[in-house]
């Protein structure tokens, strides 16, 4: 495993709005995307962008918050949620250049990877990584968008 950029950390909420207007109001960010449903994660979210350094190509990439609010209580976020109700960080999110590498070197390493790779909320595939095997992280591992960076 190679460690490769931190895209982004996932923070739950339970109130996607009064999120996106903390960001706004108190951290003052002003690049916040639209709110989206994930139907596969169950959450719906949007991501406030942090500055980062313009690349080669005219892109930023800076790192991202992706707001979490579950859609449905019995999801994954839903019960997560229910033993933190305030929300706050919820998974830290590293970027690879090949998922099914990482996918089989965390394997060869014990590490329990939690389903199949399956596309994100970035459109690129991602998988998780138990947080008992991670420090207590629950560590989202995602390919590197095409053409990023
Ligand atoms: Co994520």
């Amino acid at each position: 495993m190679k460690l490769g950029r931190l895209n982004h950390i996932g923070v739950a909420t339970p109130d996607l709005d009064a999120s996106i207007a903390f960001y706004r109001d108190v951290m003052g960010a002003s690049d916040i995307t639209e709110p989206f449903v994930l139907e596969s994660q169950q959450v719906r979210v949007c991501f406030v962008n942090t500055p980062g350094e313009v690349n080669a190509s005219g892109a930023t990439a800076g790192t991202q918050i992706e707001l979490l609010q579950p859609t449905a209580a019995d999801s994954a976020v839903g019960k997560w949620l229910e033993k933190n109700p305030l929300g706050g960080q919820h998974h830290i999110c590293y970027e690879v250049p090949d998922i099914h590498v990482a996918k089989a070197e965390f394997e060869a390493m014990g590490k329990r990877v939690l389903g199949e790779p399956r596309i994100g909320a970035h459109g690129t595939l991602i998988i998780f990584v138990h947080p008992k095997d991670m420090g207590g992280m629950l560590t989202e591992i995602m390919e590197t968008p095409k053409g990023a960076h």
